[in-house]
């Protein structure tokens, strides 16, 4: 059965979209009234809507939200004459997933048709229970979910939780869902900063200390650690923690047990311990700077986060609840966003992961002030002209290369010796960006790629590729 149908009043048109279609394998069905449209969207199981104009029975826009809440929930790609930017601005705002005009170029059709059926599929074979609460955690990209399994698996069981993401990747907000979905939700949550441990308080800030401890103390205080008693402790920034204090914090780990400054007798506390880090701390451990028994103590579980230039699918559906939710809060009319907003989006390279997203989102909404839509002009100036210069640099590339190429005529090359020299560089050029991509990290080049390991270290030692590209 199709995962396609097209609607459009023009049977010339939606017979030719269907062949176009049918010849890159995508068979489609199709229709020109919205009355069968109807009819055939209850009975079939679409994923993709291309939804046209010039339709007898109404107008197709006022059909969008209908065709959404379908048992399906097919996601729509709004197929129209009009280049009218209010046309366009009503039908993202009624949800289509985007909005080109007629003729479509296939090529960004095929794109378009692809990220969505493999968004429906992700989305429906996402394995992690039902009952797993998100705790505002946005994203259905394969890489996300499998993150989201972790977090149940992770949830149901007492381990030790190791969280590894580059900044803003959403690592606190991660250990704060497993917290809150575990058994130890009722009490409390307790972060201890590593990187601003100030090495003269460390120990009474995390043990505490009796009164008289020393001359200005004079009441007791609870340190960090036995707060967290019931509940889960999360060593934030863990790779920061100095070497003195790593010692510290693995007797308390052996033991779940510390003796507050100027205490006699020996507190226990029973924590679950969560941490997180951006370094990597199997090199920090080769390194010799950080102890390997540490380490071995936090890593029950690995929970690898992607980057935000690995889940760009995720982009769209992260900047519409980031819209949503500031516009709650200021309790401003919500606004949409424009087919080029959401692309200048998708081709920056976001260094500061979703932090950095959301904060691009806010300043956009109060660049747009009174206007309903948003559009690449509302961007801060710094992440269009990066947008800008690598959508230069991606055209310059091919031409650049062809130009260099000599095809001499006396030495022309065979289509298969050509084809093979042309596939193994584009092979090596595209290993060695994902290695620079994911910092020689293989678990999140295989999830990328979706090479397996050991073909991944087959195809690195091939075209020998370092892992520190
Ligand atoms: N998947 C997500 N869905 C929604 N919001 C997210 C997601 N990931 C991160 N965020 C938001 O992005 C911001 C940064 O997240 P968080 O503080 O958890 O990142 P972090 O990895 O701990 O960053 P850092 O290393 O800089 O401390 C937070 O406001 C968080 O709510
Ligand atoms: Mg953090």
């Amino acid at each position: 059965m199709a995962d396609i149908l097209i609607i459009d009043g023009d049977s010339a048109f939606t017979s030719q979209l269907a062949n176009d279609l049918l010849r890159h394998n995508l068979p489609a069905a199709q229709c020109n009234s919205l009355a069968r449209a109807m009819a055939l969207l209850h009975i079939g199981d679409y994923k993709a809507v291309l939804l046209g104009d010039d339709l007898p029975d109404g107008d197709s826009l006022e059909y969008l939200s209908t065709i959404q809440e379908i048992p399906s929930f097919p996601e729509v790609i709004v197929i129209s004459h009009s280049r009218d930017p209010d046309v366009a601005e009503r039908a993202i705002q009624n949800g289509a997933w985007n909005y080109i005009t007629k003729p479509p170029n296939m090529q960004q059709l095929l794109v378009l048709i692809t990220r969505v059926i493999n968004y429906h599929a992700e989305r429906s074979s996402s394995a992690f229970p039902v009952s797993l609460r998100r705790e505002g955690i946005i994203g259905n990209s394969r890489q996300l979910v499998a993150c989201l399994d972790n977090v149940a698996q992770a949830a149901a069981t007492e381990e030790s939780v190791l969280i590894i993401g580059e900044t803003g990747t959403g690592k606190e907000l991660f250990a704060r869902a497993i917290h809150k979905n575990s058994a130890r939700v009722k009490k409390p949550f307790v972060v201890i900063d590593c990187a601003a441990l100030p090495d003269a308080l460390a120990e009474n800030l995390l043990f505490g200390h009796e009164r008289g401890a020393y001359t200005s103390a004079d009441s007791h205080s609870t340190g960090l650690i036995r707060q967290a008693d019931g509940g889960t402790l999360f060593l934030d920034e863990v790779g920061e923690l100095p070497i003195s204090l790593q010692k510290v914090f693995l007797r308390v780990l052996e033991g779940r047990s510390f003796r507050p400054v100027g205490g006699v007798n020996e507190i226990t506390s029973d924590f679950r311990l969560l941490a997180a880090t951006n370094r990597d701390l199997e090199a920090m451990v080769a390194e010799g700077e950080f102890r390997q028994d540490l380490f071995y103590r936090l890593l029950g579980t690995r929970i690898q986060l992607p980057p935000l230039r690995a889940i760009l699918e995720d982009i769209n559906e992260l900047t519409c609840n980031f819209i949503r939710r500031h516009c709650q809060r200021f309790k401003m009319e919500s606004k949409g966003f424009s087919p080029d907003f959401l692309d200048a989006l998708m081709n920056y390279e976001w260094p500061g992961n979703i932090r950095e997203l959301m904060n691009t989102i806010e300043q956009s909404l109060s660049r747009a002030g009174n206007e309903n839509i948003l559009y690449p002009r509302h961007l801060p100036k710094t992440i269009r002209s990066k947008v800008a210069r690598r959508a230069l640099e991606k055209k310059l590339l091919p031409e650049a290369q062809l130009e260099t190429e000599t095809m001499d005529i006396t030495d022309f090359p065979e289509l298969k010796s050509y084809r093979a020299r042309k596939t193994a560089e584009i092979e090596k050029r595209y290993l060695k960006k994902l290695m620079e991509i994911t910092g020689g990290n293989i678990k999140l080049a295989c999830q990328m790629s979706g090479l397996s390991r050991a073909r991944l270290y087959a195809l690195i030692k091939q075209y020998c590729i370092s892992r520190n590209s």
